[in-house]
């Protein structure tokens, strides 16, 4: 069955994977770091994408560990054998139905990943079960906050959001209720019997200069991937004209050559123990 956000195992969003790992790299491997990961652990990073996580986790334990990727898309799982160390192992899987014993791993990860699934709170269930007794699952989601594109006007970047929210309405069929659900990930880990939840929201926060990643990730991503002439018809044409000035590099107006450009996406990162 399709997933909430449309993934499949034939679904492929490599490159969209990559650019947000290498924009977001500093916030989620302090992320990783601040874990502490005993060397010889176990982990199991659930919805992987391309990988960069599981090598970040490698890392942290200055190698002497396990860390496997597990993802549903054949794509991402191709990417991630790339992108992951030799030692590390990736499988495709359902998080729903993983490939794997009970109480086989040491720390369960999962970073915007847990939002694509019809069931999130399942899925939280399900992957609590891989835990050892005392071991601890971490769910990360960026954007619970509404992220911040353009300080200077936020009446135009509301308009935005609310096209983007509309058109992914349109294009996935789910219902409002079903997008937001994910905002209650620390309740769900509660829910599960997890112990000593906790949770800490860190912004990913952007201003001039940008790095190359940066810029990457926003035009290519947001600018032309999230947005661009999908947005058209839910939007007023002299806001989506002004949208598509400030989205075009080589326009006068191009938000990412602004002095006063300033970027906040929010990561939530909420961890329990099993
Ligand atoms: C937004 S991406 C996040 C990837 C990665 N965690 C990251 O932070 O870059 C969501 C990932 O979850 C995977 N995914 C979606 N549903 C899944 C499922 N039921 N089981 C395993 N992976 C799934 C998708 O293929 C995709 O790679």
């Amino acid at each position: 069955m399709t997933g909430l956000l449309g993934d499949t195992p034939q679904r492929d969003y490599t490159e969209k994977l990559r650019l947000f790992n290498a924009f977001a790299r500093p916030e989620l491997r302090e992320a990783i770091d601040a874990l502490s990961m005993p060397a010889g652990s176990c982990v199991l990073d659930a919805g992987c994408g391309t990988g960069e996580s599981v090598r970040w986790f490698h890392e942290s334990m200055h190698g002497h560990g396990m860390v496997v990727g597990m993802d549903l898309a054949t794509a991402h799982v191709r990417a991630a054998r790339g992108t992951a160390p030799a030692r590390a192992s990736t499988v495709q899987g359902d998080m729903l139905r993983p490939p794997f014993v009970d109480g086989a791993f040491d720390l369960v990860w999962a970073v915007n990943a847990l939002n694509h699934l019809r069931d999130p709170a399942a899925g939280v269930r399900v992957l609590s079960n891989l835990l050892r007794p005392g071991g601890r699952i971490v769910v990360g989601q960026s954007s619970l906050v509404p992220d911040m594109y353009f300080a200077w006007d936020a009446r135009l970047e509301k308009c935005v959001n609310d096209a983007v929210r509309v058109y992914y309405r349109e294009r996935y069929g789910g219902s409002e209720h079903e997008f937001t659900a994910v905002r209650s990930l620390a309740g769900w880990l509660h829910r599960t019997g997890l112990h000593d939840v906790r949770v800490r929201t860190q912004m990913i926060e952007r201003t001039q200069p940008l790095a190359e990643a940066d810029e990457r990730y926003l035009l290519e991503c947001i600018f032309r991937g999230t947005w661009g002439e999908r947005l058209r018809k839910y939007m007023a044409a002299e806001d989506f004209e002004e949208l598509t000035r400030l989205c075009s590099p080589d326009d006068e107006r191009y938000a990412l050559r602004r002095g006063d450009f300033h970027f906040l996406q929010s990561l939530t990162v909420s961890v329990g123990t099993k």
